[in-house]
């Protein structure tokens, strides 16, 4: 059969809130023409993230109730550690409430001023807590990555000599650690190839460098690994998962993503005295080493959701799910990141939106037409959430311009998706009536969140 079914059947419904146009105009204004701040019972469809969105299983809430609350040595913590051990094979497994609580301690420890931490693309948290330790951090994708309209099937890799001449340059003792972020969430959700790990970990071992994965939708890079890379068609994505951590001397992982949990996250890693270092921090910010600042019911979902979202079945549905609306959008002549990415429809607010500049944040206009005609939360990942200020208080732009529809998982059918795209045609449509935007309000670090803008009129 050709129809690809969604691998579940319903037990239980949200009910969606609906409104009309002339009341989400008003409500966009009155949220500052911030996605972060409506209220999501004012969202129709919510693609803000696919983070914490899931839908869980039965088993998964069967796990609810079986978890363990004790203080210390819970039984879900051993079953969880299983869990991750038997993907990530590593000894040292640290629960966290979610991933910037594992990224906040290893960069607590790891960076630091003068630090340079490498990367394909870092995730803004992920920066975030890398600069907030007073070091820096720097991406090197590869040149395909930085067009998103061009197709190629691994577009999330890492720009190999890129790498090799920062590190020469800056030095080795200056680096304490390489990240690979899989897929390439910031990057429009691309995966990267087995063989770019396996070079980036080649040059690692070069230099001494550590190399550690963020590992947040490690199942779908996977996926596409099986289907895109010569020599992997056989295997299955356990296996494939199993290789790619077997390059990594560590990880960092949200479980809000690929784990189908609603909160939790964890460090997984080879190094003891680095875990102990870890765990140090974990008792004073997250909670004892057994539950890291999770319930014990936590650490039962998140140990039965990693085992499901290896489901072929599943895959393959997830990543169709997110191509279908791609073909959708790419016959309708909408400009987006091709191929589609794993968990998410990126379109390219740039081309979308010529007739915008950089600096009055087209992204974010077009996140606001597909919120007031149709009630879509997408978010900006462009200059608003990017973006620097130069020492004459000008924007740094970032260098791509997208808007980030993701799809939460389990959670929306085919004729949510098809809705979506409708939505999003109709806005292409009346695309030169939109108007740029200007900020009037912001914080230092991760503004985006919590920025309030207001229409430029001219
Ligand atoms: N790394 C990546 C690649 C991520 O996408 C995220 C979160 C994190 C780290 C941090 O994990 O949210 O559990 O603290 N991404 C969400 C998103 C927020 O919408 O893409 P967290």
């Amino acid at each position: 059969m050709k129809t690809i079914i969604e691998p579940f059947r319903i037990k239980s419904v949200e009910p969606i809130q609906f409104t009309t146009r002339e009341q989400r105009a008003t409500l966009w204004e009155k949220a500052y023409y911030n996605p972060f701040l409506l209220h999501s019972d004012d969202v129709l469809i919510d693609l803000l993230t696919d983070s914490g969105t899931s839908a869980m299983s039965s088993l998964q809430w069967a796990g609810i109730m079986k978890g363990d609350e004790s203080y210390a040595g819970s039984p879900s913590y051993y079953a969880f550690k299983e869990s991750v051990q038997s993907i990530m094979h590593m000894p040292e497994v640290i629960p966290t409430h979610q991933g910037r609580a594992a990224e906040k301690i290893l960069f607590s420890i790891l960076g630091g001023k003068g630090k340079c931490f490498v990367s394909n693309t870092l995730f803004d948290t992920t920066r975030a807590n890398i600069e907030f330790s007073g070091a820096e951090g720097f991406d090197f994708v590869c040149e395909e990555g930085k067009h998103p309209g061009i197709p190629a099937p691994f577009k999330g890799n890492m720009d190999t000599k890129a790498l090799e001449q920062f590190i020469q340059a800056k030095g080795a003792a200056n680096i304490p650690l390489c990240i690979i972020t899989i897929t390439n969430n910031s990057g429009g959700g691309q995966p990267v190839s087995m063989q770019n790990i396996r070079e980036v970990r080649s040059i690692c071992d070069r230099y001494g460098i550590p190399l550690f994965i963020d590992a947040c939708r490690f199942a779908e890079n996977a996926y596409f690994i099986k289907l895109r890379e010569e020599g992997y068609a056989n295997n299955t994505v356990r296996e494939i998962a199993n290789e790619i951590f077997s390059y990594a001397d560590g990880c960092t992982m949200s479980a809000k993503k690929d784990a189908f949990a609603n909160i939790g996250g964890f460090l997984a890693m080879r190094n003891s005295q680095l875990a102990q270092q870890c765990r140090n921090l974990l008792v004073i910010t997250e909670g004892f080493p057994t539950y890291g600042g999770l319930a014990g019911r936590d650490l039962e979902a998140i140990a039965i959701g990693l085992q499901e979202v290896l489901d072929e079945h599943y895959l393959q549905y997830r990543i169709r799910s997110i191509e279908y609306l791609t073909e959708k959008l790419v016959a309708a002549g909408v400009p987006g990141m091709r191929p589609a990415g794993g968990h998410a429809v990126y379109l390219d607010a740039k081309a979308f939106l010529p007739h915008i500049p950089v600096h009055q944040y087209p992204g974010q206009a077009l996140v606001g037409a597909l919120y007031v005609e149709g009630g879509i939360r997408g978010v900006e990942i462009g200059s608003l959430m990017f973006g620097k200020y130069a020492e004459d208080g000008s924007l740094v732009p970032a260098p791509l311009e997208l808007v980030r529809l993701a799809i939460p998982r389990r959670v929306y059918t085919q004729s949510h998706i098809d809705y979506v795209a409708e939505v999003i045609i109709e806005v292409f449509q009346k695309r030169n009536e939109l108007k740029g935007l200007q900020i009037v309000e912001e914080a230092p670090l991760l503004r985006h969140f919590t920025a309030k803008l207001k229409p430029i009129e001219s």
